[in-house]
């Protein structure tokens, strides 16, 4: 008997690498779609998951994690990882038991690709290469962190505002401007909490116009524990580049500016959002968290490299800001590669061969810094060129702290590993989809780099930072050869010290294509973990995720319910600036029409 396939051979709905047959719901066989990687598109609930040893009893709260997802087939076959659909998944967690709730984030684009039944948004964050039906229209698919903030979800993407959730329902409200106090057209996925004030500090890049012009203007928010916006200040970049985590201490705020490019030409011509400038430096710009100006930042220039998440941040005794994050020696993102237009001596994509140290860079607030005149307006630049304080080999990405922590010394951090070194089941599992990150570290900064800002100066002059070398102890746990890790997330115990709690992470199956949440004693990670939830499903590989305790979201639905002290979540009213600039036949999109403010 004939099977289907023999039958009915595929055709695919790609013509010359575009969708060329809408309805035919059939996705690309690239990596990106294949795999671990190939769309989830689940919303559901499962009541009482298997698990293995104990689910330490202590825990009471929900692991949100959130993850790009794929709805229907993309425009463009080669599409990236980063451009699905968000979708939220929850772990709660009580009483030794746990269940699980995923839902997608109710986006406009979400909502207008549902009514038509197929992709309507181009490429990532290139409006260029939408339909035209959607010209206009707030395109971010809300895929990159989770937030607890008051009470809702914040899901967040850098490219455009926030889409506030139910914590316990998992379903949007719409999107959120903070009662109408935020209206740029972007918004960071790595807003900051300190912990003795309870404020958030947010910021936005390519934030001056329509979100999607190239603009060098990026601006900082704080916002106070009872929702009011307290802080805004508009900066310039010296070009634009991506700006995705920050640096908070009690006085500042640090901004690795990766130099991945934008450009408004390639971006006109159907291309991609970013290259990878391998000739550029590596940047951080450094402000005061109150009563900042625009001519204060100090932007600091290093050598190449490419960041990822930041750790920790805080002051030393003199003064200075001393900030830790992974950078990589090469360009992370291989599907920004250079462009042969501005960068033509590189074309080279490296993967999965990149060192990714973490890297300690003190800052002086006091630095001589030079008013740089550019095209666009002036640029506050260092005299002085930095270099590392510090290099430690940890080569992994997505550093956690305790966060109660965020603004202080700290001592422990935790990061997805690359081991090259470990075996890898290549026969069973393919190529390592969402990267081998194969390890879980702990690490221990020693008595010289924890408090001793002295100790911490002294080697940023003494050391010689090309031959890194450990700075603390190292915990790491390897699963085996089928096994990989996403950002792990830190569980204080209640009562306890810094780093005393757990945990938490999804593990993928990659031979098995199924994820498990894993739950280790925080500093004993070597020891393996002391409970495996187990998924019956695959949750499409995820970018980030915070745990939120029960004793939170439960004050806050109260506080949140109708007739209480604070009330429903109030979602956006009315059209962004850029929106409405656009349907009055402004020219919307040029540098300088931040209408919430803007550089002059
Ligand atoms: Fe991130």
């Amino acid at each position: 008997m004939a099977h289907i396939f023999d039958l009915a051979p595929e055709v695919s709905n790609y013509t010359a690498g575009r969708l060329s047959n809408p309805s035919k719901v059939r996705f690309p066989t690239t990596p990106v779609f294949s795999s671990m990687n190939a769309p989830s598109r689940f919303e559901g609930d499962v009541f009482d998951l298997e698990f293995s040893g104990q689910i330490p009893p202590e825990i009471d709260g929900t692991f949100y994690r959130i993850q790009p997802d794929t709805r229907f087939p993309p425009l463009f076959e080669d599409d990236i990882h980063f451009n699905g659909d968000g979708s939220v998944s929850a772990i709660r967690i009580a009483r030794g038991h746990a269940d699980f709730k995923q839902r997608y984030v109710r986006t406009e684009r979400y909502t207008l690709e549902t009514a038509a039944r197929r992709s309507l948004f181009g490429r990532y964050r290139n409006p260029y290469t939408d339909n035209e039906s959607v010209k206009g229209v707030i395109r971010t698919a809300s895929n990159t962190n989770i937030i607890f903030w008051r009470g809702m979800l914040l899901a967040t993407k850098e490219d455009g505002p926030p889409f506030a959730m139910d914590p316990v329902s998992l379903e949007t409200i719409g999107r959120y401007d903070f009662e109408g106090q935020i209206l740029a057209p972007t918004f960071t996925a790595h807003p900051k909490f300190d912990p003795a004030t309870g404020e958030m500090v947010c910021y936005a890049y390519e934030a001056g116009g329509d979100g999607a012009d190239c603009s060098e203007e990026m601006v900082v928010w704080t916002v106070d524990a009872d929702g009011r916006k307290t802080e805004e200040c508009w900066y310039r970049a010296p070009f634009a580049g991506m700006i995705h985590d920050c640096g908070l201490s009690t006085n500042y705020v640090v901004f690795p500016l990766t130099p991945i490019k934008m450009d408004l030409e390639r971006m006109k011509r159907g291309g991609n959002k970013f290259a990878w400038d391998p000739n550029e430096d590596q940047w951080y710009g450094l402000v005061k968290r109150r009563g900042g100006r625009t001519e204060d930042i100090v932007w600091f220039r290093a050598d190449n490299g490419f960041h990822g998440h930041v750790a920790g941040c805080y002051e030393l005794p003199s003064g200075e800001v001393a900030i830790d994050l992974t950078v990589a020696d090469g360009n992370v993102f291989f599907f920004f590669p250079p462009d042969t237009n501005i960068t033509p001596a590189d074309g080279v994509a490296k993967r999965n061969k990149l060192s990714s140290p973490t890297v300690r860079w003190i800052l002086d607030p006091e630095a001589k810094k030079t008013a740089t005149e550019t095209e666009k307006g002036t640029v506050y630049i260092a005299d002085e060129r930095i270099r590392p304080a510090l290099v430690w080999p940890t080569n992994g990405e997505f550093s956690r702290i305790d966060d109660r922590y965020v603004t202080k010394p700290y001592r422990h951090f935790w990061q997805a590993v690359v081991d090259p070194t470990r075996p890898y089941d290549f026969a069973k599992c393919g190529p390592p989809a969402g990267g081998l990150f194969n390890c879980l570290g702990h690490y221990t900064w020693s008595d010289e780099q924890f408090l001793d800002g002295s100790a911490a100066k002294e080697s940023s002059t003494a050391e010689d930072n090309s031959t890194p070398k450990k700075h603390g102890l190292e915990d790491v746990y390897y699963p085996g050869p089928t096994m990989t890790f996403q950002e792990p997330t830190f569980i204080p115990r209640d009562g306890g010290a810094e780093g005393e709690g757990w945990l938490i992470a999804l593990l993928n199956h990659l031979d098995q294509l199924r994820n498990d949440v894993v739950i280790f004693d925080a500093q004993k990670l070597s020891a393996g973990p002391v409970a495996v939830i187990h998924l019956p499903l695959r949750v499409k590989l995820g970018l980030h995720g915070n745990f939120v305790d029960h004793r939170d979201i439960d004050a806050w639905q109260r506080r949140r319910a109708e007739g209480g002290d604070v009330g429903p979540v109030q979602p956006a009213k009315e059209m962004l600036p850029w929106q409405k600039a656009r349907l009055t036949g402004a020219v919307a999109g040029a540098s300088g029409e931040g209408v919430n403010g803007g550089v002059l």
